[in-house]
C-alpha cells in the first residue's frame, strides 16, 4: 500500500494525513475484495524496515493501528472477516501485539475473507524466524526441505498469494512475502494508495485473469 506520503505532499498536507487517507482506502479495498469473493488479502501495513522513519511518523501509524483495530470489530462481523497477523510480534509495542492477538482470537469464528495484517513484517525476517522455530522444534536443519520449512512460516495454513499488487508506481517487492511469492503474479499500478477504489482492484483482478500461469512448466 504505497504512496500515502506522496498523496499528502501533492496536497500540501502532512505525511500523517496521507496515512489517515490510506487507512480509509484500506477499508474500501477490504470491503471490495470481500464482496468479490477473494478468500485471503494480505495488507503490507508496516515493514521491518519502516522503523527507519521519524519517530513522529512511526508513532502516528502505531497510534492509528491501536485506535482502529478494535473499533472496526462491527465491520469485521458484518463482512465475516477473520483477522490474522504476519510479522514479528516481538518487535511491536507490547499493547499493539496484544491487541492484534486479541483481534485474531475474537474474529477466528468468522468464515469469510481472511485479512492478514503484515505488521513489523519482512520477508527475510520471516524466513529467519521460521528456520529458528524449526531448529527450536527439533527439526534437523541440515536436512530441512521446502515443505517442512513452509510449515514454520507465520501462517502456514494460508495458501501462497496468486496476485501481489503494488500501488504508487514503484517496481519493487520491498521484502514482501519473499518465500510465498515464488510463483505469484505481480500487478503494478501508478495510482497512489489513498486514491484506490474498487475500480483499481477490479483492474488488477482482470489483469490477473488474463495471465497464463505455468509454474515453470509449459502449457
Ligand atoms: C505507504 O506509503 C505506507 C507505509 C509504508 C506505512 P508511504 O508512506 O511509503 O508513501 P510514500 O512512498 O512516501 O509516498
Ligand atoms: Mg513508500
Amino acid at each position: 500500500m504505497d504512496g500515502n506520503g506522496r498523496w499528502a505532499k501533492a496536497r500540501g498536507e502532512l505525511r500523517t494525513q496521507g496515512h489517515l487517507e490510506g487507512l480509509k482506502a484500506a477499508k474500501r479495498i477490504v470491503k471490495a475484495a470481500a464482496d468479490m469473493g477473494i478468500r485471503y488479502l494480505t495488507l503490507y501495513v508496516f515493514s521491518t524496515e519502516n522503523w527507519k522513519r521519524t519517530s513522529d511518523e512511526v508513532g502516528f501509524i502505531m497510534g492509528l493501528i491501536k485506535q482502529y483495530l478494535r473499533s472496526e470489530l462491527e465491520f469485521y462481523e458484518e463482512n465475516h472477516i477473520r483477522l490474522r497477523h504476519a510479522g514479528d510480534p516481538g518487535g511491536l509495542p507490547q499493547e499493539i501485539a496484544a491487541e492484534i492477538n486479541d483481534m485474531c482470537i475474537e474474529t477466528k469464528k468468522y468464515t469469510g475473507m481472511q485479512v492478514i495484517l503484515a505488521l513489523n513484517y519482512g520477508g527475510r525476517d520471516e524466513i529467519m524466524r521460521a528456520i529458528n522455530r524449526a531448529a527450536e522444534a527439533g527439526e534437523n536443519i541440515v536436512s530441512l526441505n521446502e515443505t517442512t520449512l513452509s510449515s514454520y512460516m507465520d501462517n502456514p495454513d494460508i495458501p501462497d498469494p496468486d496476485l501481489i499488487i503494488r500501488s504508487a508506481g514503484e517496481y519493487r517487492t520491498s521484502n514482501f512475502l519473499l518465500w510465498e511469492s515464488a510463483y505469484a503474479e505481480y500487478y503494478f499500478s501508478p495510482v497512489l494508495w489513498p486514491d484506490w477504489t474498487e475500480k483499481e482492484l477490479q483492474n488488477a483482478v482482470e489483469s490477473y485473469q488474463n495471465r497464463e500461469r505455468k509454474y515453470g512448466g509449459i502449457t
